[in-house]
């Protein structure tokens, strides 16, 4: 992890379910990034919602970004959402401004297919379950081919959030998961390994409100909840895994990785969701008769200046 300068802002489609951090995900994407669209997704909370709080998130910080509108189900799973974490809307206990915009589609994978046809240096990023990446895959099997990078913020190593090894994106749609990392390697994984170890609290949360700016104060409030929630579980500050994900594109330097074969487990009793990483030596895994694709896992950041990045893109509006 070295400390270059960022020279270039990429140009990025966020696939997303906001969803706490997935709002403040958008405030940094836009802000490190060229947020050229945000599809929506089942996922922390029903797809009315994510659509609805992606659009009020942009409405807040005056984006001009058209959200299209994805999958409303996962694939096979039934719906589980993470209302219990993110409030009954998705957003905490913000009271949102009435909605002055509305979709531009509700074809969230065509939006994906033809952006990735027409950019070339497109990056996706996907921070809620898999599903329309998935379904995106199922109708341009090129679509990776056509990506500058693919990431994703789910799955982990070592470490689950739903179950002891399995994260909720990758939990909750594990058969679009699946399709995936078996269909679109190399993605780069952002998973609990390294969004656990960048973490926003009250500190943060002062720093945002102190520009008085609205969306300032709108992510404030996104993240006094979140770490609310989290001193509930014993902890004393909030993962803001979406947002890391972005400045894992935006900022790659700050970050350690490796490159590992990883296979999404559909079937365990216990272990089903989990991301199944072969840490193990190449010659190992060479012994293998058909070891999984091999993906770029993120293991660890330089999280002081990962948090910096993020309390700086939300001031920015
Ligand atoms: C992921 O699950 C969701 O609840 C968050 O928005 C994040 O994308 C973390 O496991
Ligand atoms: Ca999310």
């Amino acid at each position: 992890m070295t400390a270059e300068a960022v020279t270039s802002r990429p140009r990025i489609v966020l696939d997303c379910d906001p969803g706490l951090d997935d709002a403040i995900a958008i405030l940094t994407a836009a802000h490190f990034g060229e947020l050229l669209g945000i599809t929506t997704v089942n996922g922390n909370v029903g797809i009315e919602h994510t659509t609805h709080n992606a659009l009020a998130t942009a409405q807040v910080a005056g984006l001009d970004v058209p959200v299209h509108r994805g999958a409303a189900r996962p694939l096979i799973a039934p719906t589980m959402d993470a209302a219990r974490i993110h409030g009954a809307t998705g957003l905490g206990d913000v009271t949102l401004p009435g909605l002055t915009r509305s979709v531009a589609s509700t074809d969230a994978v065509a939006f994906l297919c033809d952006t990735a046809r027409s950019i070339d240096d497109l990056h996706l990023v996907a921070v809620g379950p898999l599903t329309n990446v998935a379904l995106a895959l199922r109708r341009d099997p090129d679509l990776r081919s056509r990506l500058a990078g693919l990431t994703i913020m789910g799955g982990g190593a070592h470490a689950g959030n739903v179950t002891p090894v399995a994260e909720f994106n990758v939990w909750a749609d594990p058969e679009a998961a699946a399709i995936v990392f078996n269909e679109a390697a190399p993605l780069t994984m952002v998973g609990l390994d390294v969004t656990h170890k960048v973490l926003l609290g009250g500190d943060e949360a002062a720093r945002m409100r102190s520009t008085g700016t609205p969306a300032a104060g709108f992510a404030a409030s996104l993240l006094d909840f979140a770490y609310a929630r989290c001193r509930e579980f014993g902890l004393e500050a909030a993962p803001v895994h979406d947002a890391t994900a972005i400045i894992a594109v935006t900022h790659p330097h700050l970050f350690r990785r490796s490159n590992h074969p990883v296979a999404v487990e559909l079937h365990g009793e216990h272990t089903r969701g989990m991301t199944v990483t072969d840490v193990r030596p190449p010659a190992a895994i060479a012994a293998e008769a058909a070891p999984p694709p091999v993906h770029d896992v993120v293991w660890d950041a330089d999280a002081s200046a990962v948090i910096d990045l993020i309390v700086e893109a939300v001031v920015s509006y």
